[in-house]
């Protein structure tokens, strides 16, 4: 039941549900990776059992994948779809550009990938992830294991003349092992305080050899929804620079949190 979740969840599940119901019949639609949208995914798949909605879902990442067919989304690769109307992820953390952090879960190449092949990206939050300047959160990139130590000292050199508050690199780790994402691949997290050009940062990191991506996303989102725990609902377009403001009704999800075991 609603009662049962925490304000955060809350704030989440009034985000996704205000974003799944931009999506039509017949539309390509990218779902994200992380606990906020892992709630899109929930009520999109709710959509298609009670509403007969049909979609083709591209997931991005093995995770919502097997979610995503759980709640029984038509899931495609993004060479099947070849190019999507819309992806709707969370995010780590966005500024009034809507430029992102992207990667906390790991997923952010795919993410990168298929936001950038869709028409609109739509980012759904709850209030915290929104910050004045990127880099509280520690910036994930993506690198390849093969000379993975060199390729995070050439980072951390690189880092030297870039206008960062820190510069502390760290290898992310799943219990003893290096965490490994869909692509086998490494993740360092850059701890770096303050971003103060995400812009150069973002262009910089990918021409050091090894780096696959990072997890800046520059001029990629084009609507932000941050969902507020009583189910008031933000929107933020950045094309158009307006701003829309509604209410979700929490108390109609109760068949939904029941049907989840909450
Ligand atoms: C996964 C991501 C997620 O979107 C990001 O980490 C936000 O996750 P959550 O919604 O759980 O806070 O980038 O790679």
């Amino acid at each position: 039941m609603s009662a049962n979740l925490s304000p955060i969840d809350k704030a989440k599940f009034a985000a996704a549900k205000r974003a799944v119901a931009l999506i039509e019949n017949g539309m390509r639609v990218g779902l994200g990776t992380g606990s906020t949208a892992a709630w899109m995914v929930r009520v999109l798949g709710e959509r298609v059992r009670d509403e007969g909605l049909r979609i083709t879902g591209v997931p991005t990442s093995t995770r919502t994948a097997d979610l995503a067919r759980e709640m029984g989304i038509k899931v495609v690769t993004l060479d099947e779809a070849k190019w999507l109307d819309l992806t709707i992820d969370g995010t780590d953390e966005f500024d009034r550009d809507l430029n992102l952090i992207k990667g906390g879960g790991g997923a952010l190449l795919q993410e990168k990938i298929v936001a950038t092949a869709s028409d609109r990206m739509v980012v759904i939050a709850d209030p915290g992830k929104e910050v004045a300047q990127l880099g509280a959160f520690p910036l994930p990139i993506e690198v390849i294991g093969f000379g993975w130590q060199a390729t995070r000292a050439l980072v951390e050199e690189m880092l030297v003349s870039l206008d960062v508050l820190g510069r502390e690199v760290t290898l992310r780790m799943n219990g003893d092992q290096p965490y490994a994402t869909d692509e086998g691949n490494r993740i360092l997290d850059l701890h770096l305080g303050r971003i103060g050009n995400p812009r150069q940062l973002a262009l910089v990191l990918n021409q050091v050899p090894g780096v696959v991506e990072n997890g800046l996303f520059i001029d990629i989102c084009d609507q932000v929804i941050i969902g507020h725990a009583d189910g008031r609902v933000e929107t933020r377009d950045i094309r158009t620079g307006s701003v829309e403001r509604g209410r979700v009704e929490l108390a109609e999800t109760e068949n939904l949190f029941a049907d989840l075991g909450e």
